[in-house]
């Protein structure tokens, strides 16, 4: 009798440990997400590659994280070893979002399942959802900024402004323009804000690769179209990295004296450097894109995907890619200035006081 029991539980104890270790192998072989970043020189990236590598493996899963350094050739490679490695669902923030169509069919073909992160990859039929932030919003939050600090819904100006958008290669920042320009043109038509440029198409205003020398040097061109006896007023940047070009440009330009304060400055992404700017009275506001709410939702997604259930979207209609629309999720975004940075930024946990100092 006492034999048979210790076969029992031997037998149980056995039992237990194959149920076990096929419990792990589920989570370890049929989870493995890819997350393709475009580049770790914008602070925001980087939050965006951490807060979700680190909520899929506390979600269990097996996280491949590559950032691209910007280069589109090396953003494909990358994407290829995603697919040879057998990624079930590849995250990718796009370098150029007109240049993937033939790896991610490579990764339709494969079943892999495809999510554009934050900016909208083009030209595909094979893009299986969108998460971002409402990008026409952001641009209507950096417009109105600009509208009610300079008075202008009660009849204050003229003005003058400048324009700085983002990268052409990035579907966003023409979301981001318009978004601006509903608000704006109206006064632009009516004189109320001058350009002095004349520069206020999108592409005439438009920044290669987001990048802040190239915002600068424009801007420094811009700046030295006005006489000595003349400023500017406003400029309506789309991002911080452009912002931080323009507050190099009026700095060396010797605007920031009680005659010549800083412009009206917008921004987005409160990377650290321009909340700290804003700090100083150098620039005004940037739009506040909690990336900890974005990384949730591609979570949420990603997990309701694998799991066949039903995917929450609350957009079908505003991004076609030129194949498709694509069902998209779009989260909410803020502004912040100098009164509202302690209760968005460090209340909610985002930054540590110290971090901006
Ligand atoms: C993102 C912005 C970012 C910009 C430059 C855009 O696609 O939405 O948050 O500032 O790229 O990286």
């Amino acid at each position: 009798m006492k034999k048979i029991i210790w076969l029992f539980t031997i037998i149980f104890v056995l039992f237990c440990m194959t149920a076990c270790e096929d419990d792990e192998s589920d989570n370890m072989s049929n989870n493995k997400i890819g997350i393709a970043m475009p580049t770790q020189s914008l602070q925001r990236w980087n939050q965006d590659g951490t807060n979700m590598k680190k909520q899929f493996e506390d979600a269990g899963y097996i996280v491949d994280l590559e950032y691209a350094n910007d280069d589109v050739e090396t953003q494909i490679q990358q994407i290829e070893n995603m697919i040879i490695r057998k990624c079930d669902i590849i995250i990718i923030g796009s370098i150029d979002g007109t240049k993937l169509t033939d790896v991610i069919k490579e990764a339709a073909d494969a079943g892999v399942k495809i999510i554009s992160y934050d900016r909208l990859i083009m030209g595909s039929e094979n893009i299986d959802y969108y998460v971002t932030f409402d990008n026409y919003m952001v641009g209507a939050l950096q417009g109105q900024y600009i509208i009610d600090k300079l008075g202008l819904e009660s009849n204050k100006g003229p003005f003058n402004l400048e324009i700085i958008t983002g990268s052409p290669d990035d579907n966003n920042a023409l979301f981001f323009y318009n978004g601006a320009m509903e608000k704006l043109k109206p006064y632009i038509d009516s004189g109320v804000l001058k350009v002095k440029s004349g520069q206020t198409e999108f592409i005439d205003a438009s920044t290669q690769k987001w990048d802040t020398t190239v915002a600068a040097e424009r801007m420094e061109r811009i700046i030295n179209l006005y006489n000595s006896d003349e400023k500017i007023d406003a400029v309506l940047s789309s991002n911080d990295s452009c912002a931080m070009g323009a507050i190099k440009a009026f700095e060396k330009a010797g605007y920031g004296t009680q005659d010549k304060p800083f412009p009206i400055l917008t921004g987005q992404d409160c990377d650290k450097l321009n909340v700290m700017a804003i700090l100083e009275d150098k620039q005004s506001m940037s739009v506040f894109k909690d990336t900890r709410d974005l990384a949730i939702k591609t979570v949420e997604m990603t997990e309701n995907i694998l799991k066949g259930n039903d995917v929450e979207i609350n957009d079908n209609e505003s991004y076609n890619n030129g194949k498709k629309v694509i069902q998209s999720y779009l989260c909410n975004p803020i502004y912040v200035d100098k009164n509202n940075y302690k209760d968005v930024l460090i209340s909610s946990g985002y930054y540590a006081e110290e971090d901006i100092k």
